[in-house]
């Protein structure tokens, strides 16, 4: 007999997304809608309808910076997956206390409830930026953390809050670093990576502006998709306090990219040099032995991601206007 109570069955049914309203949350979102698990968007932003439409999906307002509603956001739950956050290095630069305020604290108030509230797992989205100028390739997650800019401070300063409960009173916390994600539903104006940046360019007919070394210059992209099933790999599989690099364990140049980018639109790309930013030409590569250890293989290749993301993006999609890289200005106050 199951003695199962109905309370107890929808908690082990039930996970939370926070940031589900974003970007990879909403993709997020949809794949575990997919799964048939009933999913809470907690978020200060509304899910999209079609989000929101989706059978089992519902929404929790919350500013994770308030400790009271992120207790009543979380109530219930048996998986945190933890989006929510300033994903924007540029924005970081101009207002820090801002940045740290939703990722340092925040994220510190999201560890805090899952251990008030007894959630069985909680997987967080950090990020590569964690390790700051890459010293050697691939990078592992052995490799020096040094970040540059706040925002690789606020994310690390996340991983340690949370690794320290999982330390200290058993949080069963699991940590991605995520390299450079893309697809569809990237925001033009606050998105920084390159391939939907070259790929707006591109589709509106208009060179593409390359920020540093078009062949020294390296990332490692990683479709949204594949993020999602590395997350929820890492959900099931991950070890506690454990940090795993999220992303395809392919390098490529940006004149790789162009070059693809070209061959998914079935035209020349024309580039010019964008000497307005700071040079960023580092080679970055994430070694993903210890993801694919607990089962995640990057499924989309980046021919494909890009054939599908200029289908989904169309003609003429607005140009982006995010900033690729940073250059020192004076910090604004907030
Ligand atoms: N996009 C990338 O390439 C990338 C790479 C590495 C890591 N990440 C991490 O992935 C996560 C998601 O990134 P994204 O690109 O989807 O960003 P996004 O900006 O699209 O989504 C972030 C979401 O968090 C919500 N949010 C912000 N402040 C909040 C608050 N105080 N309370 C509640 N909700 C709040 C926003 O409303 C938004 O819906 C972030 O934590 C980011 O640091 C992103």
């Amino acid at each position: 007999m199951d003695t199962t109570s109905p309370e107890t069955a929808a908690r082990n049914d039930t996970v939370a997304v926070t940031g589900g309203s974003g970007f990879v949350g909403g993709h997020l979102v949809s794949a575990l809608a997919g799964q048939g698990r009933r999913v809470v968007v907690v978020d200060l932003d509304e899910p999209s309808p079609e989000l929101a439409a989706l059978p089992g999906v519902s929404y929790r307002r919350a500013d994770l910076r308030d400790y009271g509603e992120t207790l009543l956001a979380l109530r219930g739950v048996d998986t945190v997956f933890h989006l929510a956050g300033n994903a924007s290095g540029t924005r970081s630069v101009q207002y820090p206390r801002f940045d740290f305020q939703i990722n340092g604290l925040g994220t510190c108030h999201v560890g805090n409830a899952c251990v008030e509230m007894g959630v069985r797992r909680l997987v967080y989205m950090s990020s590569a930026i964690v390790y700051g100028t890459p010293q050697r390739f691939p990078i592992d997650e052995e490799h020096p953390t040094r970040p540059f800019l706040p925002y690789g401070a606020s994310k690390f300063s996340g991983e340690l809050t949370l690794r320290s409960l999982h330390e200290a009173v058993d949080l069963s916390v699991v940590m991605g670093r995520c390299f450079v994600i893309y697809g569809p539903g990237e925001d033009p104006r606050t998105a920084g990576g390159e391939v939907s940046q070259f790929m707006r360019w591109q589709l509106n007919d208009l060179p593409i502006p390359v920020v540093g070394d078009i062949d020294r210059k390296t990332r490692d992209f990683v479709h949204v998709s594949d993020v999602c099933a590395a997350l929820i790999a890492m959900a099931e599989n991950g070890t506690p306090g454990e940090a795993y690099n999220i992303g395809s364990g392919t390098e490529t140049s940006m004149r790789q990219l162009a070059d693809a980018v070209a061959t998914a639109t079935g035209r020349p790309a024309r580039l010019k040099a964008d000497t307005s930013q700071m040079e960023d030409s580092f080679r970055l590569v994430a070694d993903i032995s210890k993801l694919r250890g607990i089962g995640y293989r990057p499924a989309v290749t980046l021919a494909q991601g890009l054939e599908s993301l200029a289908g989904a993006l169309g003609p003429f999609p607005e140009l982006p206007t995010a900033t690729v890289a940073f250059r020192r200005e004076a910090v604004e106050q907030t």
